[in-house]
């Protein structure tokens, strides 16, 4: 990797990839799409809070509260940053991708979203970007629609044309980088379109911001979510940005303390953005651990991520679409993919897959990825999927590779 780290170096700072599985074989993690590991920064961040700082946010005078609201909101300000965003009141904290798909669709819908009307999403979803749109176009009388995935793995952008063209639809919701596929969106094309017709964009970006530089003040789209625990992070935490200008017309997700000015009997004003959507005491330890993790990223580079596995997802489709019996889905062309790769044998069930090669220590997902409508569309109940980050080596894909191998010679492909 051309980096400031040497893969070496990276290695070390994450404890697990030192753990011994099954029966004493190195751990090869190959399931970051699911979660990232953390490294020994992030960890250390998070101890050193609950040793040193612990104390609740935006309420208290004393030092230990002064610090810990430092620590977060400067969590806040450092995300802006990575994201290229200009006003950090835009920057709100959620427990994930989920929870800031389910706060648009639930505030923004709800105010915006009428009888008639038409959401579109895409087939190769997941489904946190399925499920709450379903819910609120139940509620609303309105339709959910789908842009199609085509035999390359890539959406059929026409279809959205014709959706567009009913002068019907209010928001176009897609994925940056499909979770099964590896398919890079065609983002610029699809917000250029749906700009020349004045309707939002959300963008779920939960599989794109761990894996390659994203720059909010380019893409001009109205919604961006993704999650810290893809990212080298922890769990339940996330972001939602919002363009400034809908943020501000939008009502609460949820009522509580944080997110007032005042209380009254029966009236209640909302404090400023973005507390008014951040009721309740939030997850503090894990933003501040956030932080470590965008440091991290940070001193490697996001442009020496994208070529790590660049080159990583080259070598192991070379290595993959040699081994007999195996079918591999997404496109071909690298530039138009991410490193995540998803394969079948046929006729073998992907848990048994999975499962003869968890016995040499490879950690790969099988299943459906909370991608059903996607499954329905390869024709398929469920995948193998591989997928790659930062610390991973060509010498792990090796492992994988003869793991493969042997479950071809297994059921005698
Ligand atoms: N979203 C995670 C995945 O795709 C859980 O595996």
């Amino acid at each position: 990797m051309q980096t400031a780290l040497s893969l070496e170096t990276i290695r070390k700072d994450f404890p697990i990839l030192q753990r011994k599985v099954r029966e004493n074989k190195l751990l090869v993690y190959l399931d970051n799409a699911s979660t990232s590991q953390k490294p020994i920064q992030v960890i250390d961040a998070i101890n050193d809070y609950y040793k040193n700082q612990n104390a609740n946010i935006h309420r208290a005078v004393y030092a230990l509260a002064e610090e810990a609201t430092e620590a977060y909101e400067n969590t806040r300000t450092k995300i802006a940053k990575f994201l290229n965003v200009q006003k950090r009141e835009e920057i709100i904290f959620v427990r994930g991708t989920t929870e800031a798909i389910n706060l648009v669709a639930y505030s923004w819908g709800r105010q915006n979203v009428n009888k008639g009307d038409i959401i579109v999403t895409t087939e190769y979803e997941h489904h946190s970007n399925i499920v709450p749109w379903q819910l609120l176009t139940k509620e609303r009388g309105a339709k959910l629609e789908y842009i199609g995935v085509d035999d390359n793995g890539e959406l059929i952008l026409d279809q959205l044309d014709s959706y567009l063209e009913t002068g019907k639809v209010k928001l176009v919701t897609f994925s940056q980088m499909s979770n099964v596929l590896g398919t890079i969106t065609n983002t610029d094309e699809i917000i250029k379109r749906c700009k020349k017709v004045g309707v939002k964009t959300l963008i779920d970006g939960a599989q794109s911001v761990p894996h390659m530089k994203v720059d909010l003040s380019k893409l001009e789209c109205d919604f961006f979510a993704f999650s810290a625990h893809k990212m080298l992070g922890p769990t339940g935490v996330g972001v939602l940005w919002v363009r400034k200008e809908v943020l501000e017309t939008m009502q609460p997700f949820h009522g509580g303390g944080d997110m007032i000015r005042e209380v009254h009997k029966y009236e209640t004003t909302w404090n400023d953005l973005p507390y008014k959507f951040e009721a309740g005491t939030p997850n503090i330890a894990d933003v501040i651990g956030f932080s470590a993790a965008i440091d991290y990223l940070n001193k490697i580079g996001m442009d020496n991520i994208r070529n790590h596995e660049i080159e990583l997802t080259k070598y192991a489709l070379d290595k993959m679409s040699k081994v007999k019996g195996i079918t591999i889905y997404g496109p071909k062309d690298i530039a138009k993919r991410g490193g995540v790769i998803s394969f079948n044998f046929h006729d073998v069930h992907p848990h048994d897959v999975a499962t003869i090669i968890d016995k040499d220590g490879v950690a790969v997902r099988s299943g459906h990825h909370c991608a059903q409508v996607l499954m329905e569309r390869l024709d398929v109940a469920a995948t193998n999927r591989a997928s790659f980050y930062v610390y991973n080596t060509k010498q792990e894909i090796d492992a994988l590779i003869g793991s493969l191998n042997k479950v071809a010679e297994l059921f005698k492909l």
